[in-house]
């Protein structure tokens, strides 16, 4: 049975067909804060079925996908079989901000994207703050995408209908809320909820660990009031 997100990532869900939806409005508008060029070695954390490297595989030096999912890597690997520059490795599901499947390589782009909100607290994500230093690149950026800075179910739902309005996917969207009210997600998530970390614990995080941060003020996801951090290092 699902009893955990680390379950429910490993089994076939409502997301595998519809992560690529956020995914296209994300990549509209992330080169704004982290440009792209042919040079770059790229590091998706919690990379799932490959929305990222579908579409900069062939625009970066290399990119290496990190996700817990052996399943997820097992389909985004299938689809990048012939393209020598990309990597899928699993992280343990017990060990996962151990990053030792990329120790010792430096990254000049590093995204985060729908992921944290899955983590258990908020020490953990000041352990991924440090990991993600630890494989930075001097120049590099990380972005850690579609942050919930505070607790408000309805907020999220409202928000992503409105965009959903805006894009022209209503109708999908509508359907996508109402296949997720009888799946095992709704009980997933009503028994681990999501992780809320407020954007100053994040500023805080940050300082602490010695980082050069900010959220940046415009979306960069179709829910509206989740926030995106932006490093430079
Ligand atoms: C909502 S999906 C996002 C996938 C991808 N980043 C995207 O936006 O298309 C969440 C992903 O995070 C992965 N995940 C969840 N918890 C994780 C963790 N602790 N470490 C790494 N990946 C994790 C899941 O397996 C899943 O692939």
């Amino acid at each position: 049975m699902t009893s955990t997100w680390l379950d429910f990532w490993q089994e076939k869900n409502e997301f595998d067909d519809s992560m690529s939806a956020n995914y296209r409005y994300f990549l509209d508008r992330v080169e704004e804060f982290i440009p792209i060029t042919s040079t770059k070695k790229v590091l998706d954390i919690g990379s799932g079925p490959g929305n990222l490297e579908d579409a900069w595989h062939d625009r970066v030096a290399e990119i290496h996908g990190l996700d817990i999912s052996e399943r997820y890597n097992a389909i985004a690997r299938s689809k990048h079989a012939h393209h020598p520059n990309v990597f899928f490795h699993t992280l343990p599901a017990d060990d996962y901000l151990n990053f030792g499947p990329v120790a010792g390589q430096q990254f000049d782009i590093i995204i985060v994207m729908s992921v944290v909100q899955y983590y258990r607290d908020a020490a953990e994500v000041e352990q991924l703050l440090a990991a993600i230093k630890q494989v930075a690149a001097p120049g590099a950026r990380a972005l850690i995408c579609d942050l919930i800075v505070e607790e408000s179910v309805l907020k999220d739902v409202v928000s992503i209908l409105g965009r959903s309005l805006r894009q022209g996917q209503l109708l999908f969207m509508l359907k996508l809320l109402f296949r997720l009210r009888f799946s095992s997600y709704y009980n997933v998530r009503k028994n681990n909820g999501f992780l809320v970390v407020p954007e100053s614990t994040w500023l805080t995080m940050c300082q602490r660990q010695g980082l050069n941060a900010r959220f940046v003020s415009k979306p960069l996801t179709m829910q509206q009031e989740r926030r995106n951090l932006l490093i430079q290092f």
